[in-house]
């Protein structure tokens, strides 16, 4: 059995989640716009959904807005939120470090005549909360800064961020939440954030379903035109089944935090102790504000990718930073925005855990990453090998 170390990229859908969506793709199949009792049920499925991921980040159901995943919230809100603010001002204050939903996004508005200014990161991938406060101008109408980074697991300190965002009259403060996700609070008042984007795949939920939190009274422009639906924001028939999915994958993972961080946590350090034995590696992101979950790492003169597929042949899955960069021959825009040269960039790896993972799985990936790790630093090619001793599927 293959162990799967890539649960950055993505979780497998837990069997309570399906068990609660299953109703609304057989039975309660109604449109949540008809007036009919299909529709009711179906109705009463999707406001309660609204009402369970809002009451997990302290917010209101009619805050919430779901979409078809983390990129279309993003899309939405900042997008939505620029278009929002131009005749007020055009400059947009974000980071080197985050993902290409956001800074692809951003780099699109340029063409529109909105300023995207990139804060640079420390060696450990954090902004400095000083620079955020610095950059704003009396032009500027939206910061974007994720909670926790992707590729190195970096926590921002988003509390005080957005304390010097406000300190700003009428300046947005969007928050990528998608990799961070259950694993920290959320709670949109103790952060004092506007826009705040989630992914439900992240979290043991259905792929292609996710949230935008939009304080209330912040105005944004409808970026998909269409019927009614989640209060005119997102025109198109809703996916029922994956918003319950959403929530109860969300309900779940949050009540279930504090004793999997702990778990994870443990996990984590045991794997981390072990792969960083082997001589010319370093751990990449903040040693202590990082997710749970999160160990990236990289091993001097070797090949991230390489690597990936020597462990893949061992039976582990792991990547080298994002999932939308692995097999690309570009380095990391994290790893550069942090200060790593291209030839230390190119031999990153990430292995993330999930709450599925066992202590089996990581007794035997801490004997089996360690391994190929040195052998791919010393140039010799991986063996193919069953680490838990199951029969390779
Ligand atoms: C930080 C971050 N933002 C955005 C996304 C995109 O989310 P989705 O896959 O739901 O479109 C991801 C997914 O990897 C992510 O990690």
């Amino acid at each position: 059995m293959a162990i799967y170390l890539d649960h950055a990229a993505t979780t497998p859908l837990r069997r309570e989640v399906l068990d609660a969506m299953l109703p609304y793709l057989t039975e309660n199949f109604g449109n949540p716009s008809s007036g009919h009792g299909f529709g009711r049920k179906a109705r009463a499925g999707l406001d309660g959904a609204h009402e369970m991921v809002a009451s997990r980040i302290g917010a209101e159901a009619r805050e919430i807005v779901f979409t078809s995943g983390g990129t279309e919230a993003l899309n939405l809100g900042l997008k939505g939120a620029a278009w929002a603010g131009k005749a007020r001002g055009h400059r947009i204050v974000t980071s080197a470090v985050e993902h290409h939903a956001v800074g692809h996004t951003l780099r699109y508005l340029e063409k529109f005549g909105f300023e995207v200014v990139e804060l640079t990161v420390d060696r450990y991938g954090r902004v400095d909360p000083d620079d955020v406060e610095a950059a704003i101008t009396d032009k500027t109408i939206l910061v974007s800064v994720m909670y926790a980074n992707n590729e190195v697991g970096t926590i921002q300190p988003i509390a005080e961020i957005a304390r010097r965002v406000h300190n700003h009259r009428g300046v947005l403060f969007a928050v990528d939440a998608i990799q961070a996700g259950p694993h920290v609070d959320l709670d949109v008042e103790d952060l004092g954030v506007d826009l705040m984007t989630l992914s439900a795949h992240k979290f043991e939920g259905p792929k292609g379903v996710g949230a935008l939190y939009l304080r209330h009274g912040t105005h944004i422009v409808v970026q998909q035109q269409g019927g009614a639906q989640e209060r005119h924001r997102r025109g198109g028939t809703e996916n029922v089944a994956g918003a319950v999915g959403m929530a109860t994958a969300f309900e779940l993972a949050c009540a279930e935090r504090p004793e999997t961080t702990r778990r994870l946590r443990r996990q984590r350090e045991r794997l981390q102790k072990a792969v960083l034995a082997v001589d010319g590696t370093e751990l990449t992101g903040h040693p202590k504000e990082r997710l749970a979950n999160h160990l990236s790492l990289i091993a001097r003169d070797t090949d991230g990718n390489a690597l990936t597929m020597s462990l893949d042949l061992e039976g582990i899955a792991a990547s080298v930073g994002s999932a939308c960069t692995t097999g690309s021959t570009e380095v990391s825009h994290v790893l550069t925005a942090m200060g790593y040269p291209d030839e230390e960039a190119r031999g990153a790896l990430r292995l993330s855990l999930g709450r599925t993972t066992t202590d089996a799985e990581i007794e035997a990936a801490s004997a089996t990453v360690p391994r190929v790790v040195a052998m791919m630093r010393t140039g010799q090619v991986a063996v193919a090998a069953d680490p838990l001793g199951q029969g390779v599927a």
